[in-house]
């Protein structure tokens, strides 16, 4: 173990400290009242500056993101994060929400919903949601209260496709709705006819991100938002999926009346352990009002995230917006075609901006979990694996529209060398990372029973 590879706390020493403060002079905390007050120092690390600066830089060479390398994280469109957006945040950093009308903060708030509209259709979005599921829960609390406003109180179930992403069911639980699920046709598309046979006056809404999360355009969605609008039920749009179809097609015009968009995804704003995040929900004309009764969180959401978001739009302009997405749309299909001839690619269509391969085509005893983590020692981050669940050994890529070529063919050339390691060598892929700073952990207790404290 290196030396600063120790917890903070392991090397801290009594005393040490990076930073000078007078004490306060006496009478200066009277106004804290008793309660609010420490009864003992709280138990921090003692450390002096040079320490603190070299335990969290060592930390930050350990973790993987956009900064460092490719992230071609199906479903998660691990764009690069342009620099020019975090300049623009910090110039209003100092804005506080209780502050009376700033001009700035509301031209943004102004300007960002009226380009989030022009990209998808929509007629106007609220910004309090701080992420795309949190988006979900909004989106269909609005369609509940346009229900319930209308005297409809029977409508009590959501239809979600089996190939949706686990928080659009979650979601509509969560919101009080039963779960139906809608059966995928073998070509990974809804199946119109099993949704005919579902819906009707019970139903409140359908949910679905186009392209799907097998990353196919559902072709026959104006049938679709016809079978549902007929039955009086509304169509849900998860935006997590938006980027591919920048400036190609619109979710308003497919007929979709409630929708979020992940500006953490589309829009190059950071991921990051959860948050920030922001996942605004757009809504067609005439449920403008209700979306801005829906309060889920303080003041005016992610302010930062936004102005990151417009600051992206902005700079990209009116005319360079549909490029991302038609060059997200050529990079996935770059990919796939380049690799499909060692791994299984069991639809084999043209894609749009990520696709899923369902392991390799001569595993040789080798599991997609293998091929994930010997990734991991040629310094690319692993896709999405195991997801979405229509596949048991799915490897779901999206490479993005910001990688260059070069990157492109150095990942293809790695997936094609994983490929024949699994015939020559399987066992290094069964111990694989070989590289990085922990091998295999547990990560089913690591999920179930995080230590988090020392
Ligand atoms: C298709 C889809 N829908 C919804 C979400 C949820 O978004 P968030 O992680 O911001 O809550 C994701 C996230 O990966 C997604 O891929």
């Amino acid at each position: 173990m290196k030396y600063y590879d120790r917890l903070s706390i392991e090397l801290s020493r009594p005393g040490r400290k990076g930073f000078g403060l007078r004490e306060a002079p006496a009478g200066a905390l009277d106004c804290i009242p008793a309660y609010l007050r420490r009864e003992s120092a709280p138990k921090l690390p003692e450390l002096s500056e040079p320490d603190v600066v070299r335990h969290y830089t060592m930390l930050s060479q350990m973790n993987f993101g956009v900064d460092t390398g490719f992230y071609p994280l199906g479903s998660c469109t691990m764009k690069y994060n342009p620099k020019i957006n975090e300049e623009a945040a910090t110039a209003l950093e100092g804005v506080h929400p209780l502050q009376k009308a700033h001009k700035g903060a509301a031209a943004v708030a102004e300007g960002l919903d009226k380009a989030l509209a022009e990209i998808t259709g929509m007629s106007h979005f609220t910004f309090q949601p701080c992420a795309g599921a949190h988006g979900e829960l909004t989106g269909l609390m609005i369609i509940k209260e346009w229900h319930l406003r209308r005297g409809d109180t029977a409508r009590t179930k959501v239809i979600v496709p089996d190939s949706a992403h686990g928080t659009n069911p979650a979601s509509a639980a969560v919101c009080g709705f039963h779960v139906v699920e809608v059966k995928s046709t073998p070509e990974g598309l809804v199946d119109t006819e099993v949704l005919k046979s579902i819906v009707g006056p019970d139903v409140a809404a359908i949910m679905l991100t186009n392209p799907n999360t097998l990353g196919l355009f559902e072709k026959d969605i104006k049938e679709i938002a016809s079978i549902v609008h007929d039955c009086g039920g509304l169509l849900y749009y998860d935006g997590a999926n938006m980027n591919p179809l920048l400036g190609a097609v619109r979710p308003g015009d497919m007929g979709f009346d409630v929708m979020h968009l992940n500006l953490h995804k589309t829009f190059s704003t950071p991921h990051g352990g959860g948050g920030p995040g922001s996942g605004p929900v757009g809504v067609r004309k005439g449920l403008e009002e209700i979306a801005d009764s829906v309060k889920v969180s303080g003041f005016h959401g992610n302010f930062g995230v936004m102005l990151r978001a417009y600051a992206y739009i902005l700079s990209l302009g009116r005319e360079n917006v549909p490029m991302a997405g038609r060059l997200a749309t050529l990079a996935a299909n770059y990919i796939k075609e380049c690799l499909k001839d060692c791994y299984k690619l069991p639809i084999d269509t043209v894609c749009k901006h990520e696709f899923v391969f369902d392991g390799l085509l001569e595993p040789n005893g080798v599991s997609t979990l293998d091929v994930a983590k010997r990734l991991l020692d040629y310094g690319f981050h692993a896709p999405t694996i195991y997801f979405p669940l229509l596949f048991h050994q799915a490897i779901m890529i999206e490479p993005t529209e910001t990688e260059s070529l070069e990157t492109l063919d150095a990942f293809i050339e790695v997936m094609r060398r994983i490929a024949e390691e699994a015939k020559e060598d399987p066992e290094l892929l069964h111990t694989a990372p070989h590289n990085t700073p922990i091998g295999r952990p547990d990560e089913t207790t690591a999920a179930r029973n995080p230590i988090l404290h020392w």
